[in-house]
């Protein structure tokens, strides 16, 4: 029933609902109301790295056989390194460590898509950068990942405001993605809305995280709906 990543055309817009902002006790219909999504964001918080706690390998294990799509794991934790063979092994598809928490980022991006292979997956990696951190910090490391992530919050928290000031941010690592051909989804997290989205499409992001947005709506088909419609309407 789960699928792999395909390789996506990086002009493709992709919705990835956080399921941060379901309803963790009822998560089997929560995840049946967001099978129209292209992944499904799982954000993993160690109360070290964030001032918040969330869920770890052995939750991520019961969401993957359940799971129609695959799942976009967000680590907000330290060392994240020590823990990547573990969140692969729990299903992870994409698996994502902030910047800020590799001193070697350029080995661990190229450790999740080996271990991956080694166990026969796809597992595509994926660079996290917290809004304070810029863009040419993992500029080194591009030839080892498959994705990028643009915090526009500072994370550890739903629900807080898109922070504008991030857009610039996303046009240089896009412009470093077109201007070497480089296969890499440019994914943006935290405070996305149907009012916003476009900005950050606009700007080059083609991969969209939101939580609150999606799962604050009672019609989450029609919430992920109107958010791809947006972003495909933006200037790109
Ligand atoms: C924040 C998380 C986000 C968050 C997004 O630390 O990484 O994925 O759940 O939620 P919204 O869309 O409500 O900002
Ligand atoms: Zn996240």
């Amino acid at each position: 029933m789960t699928q792999t990543p395909s390789k996506y055309d990086s002009s493709e817009i992709l919705i990835s609902p956080s399921i941060l902002a379901a309803d963790f006790a009822n998560l089997t219909s929560e995840l049946r109301s967001i099978e129209s999504a292209d992944l499904i964001h799982v954000d993993v918080m160690d109360g070290h790295f964030v001032p918040n706690l969330t869920i770890g390998p052995p939750v991520i294990k019961a969401i993957k056989k359940i799971a129609t799509r695959p799942l976009d794991v967000h680590l907000m934790i330290e060392s994240p390194e020590t823990y990547l063979e573990h969140y692969i092994d729990a299903g992870a598809d994409i698996l994502g460590v902030h910047v800020e928490a590799c001193p070697h980022l350029h080995g661990t991006l190229g450790e999740i898509r080996k271990i991956g292979t080694e166990k026969n997956r796809v597992v595509r990696s994926c660079a996290v950068l917290n809004p304070a951190t810029p863009a040419e910090s993992l500029e080194y490391a591009l030839d080892e990942a498959d994705q990028i992530l643009v915090m526009t919050v500072n994370p550890g928290f739903g629900g807080q405001s898109f922070i504008e000031a991030m857009l610039p941010k996303i046009e240089k690592i896009r412009g470093w993605i077109e201007s070497r051909g480089l296969d890499i989804d440019l994914e943006v997290d935290g405070g996305v809305t149907q009012d916003n989205i476009a900005l950050a499409a606009s700007a080059g992001a083609n991969l969209f995280v939101a939580g609150t947005a999606i799962f604050a709506k009672d019609d989450r088909k029609l919430a992920i709906e109107d958010l791809r419609a947006a972003a495909r309407k933006a200037d790109r």
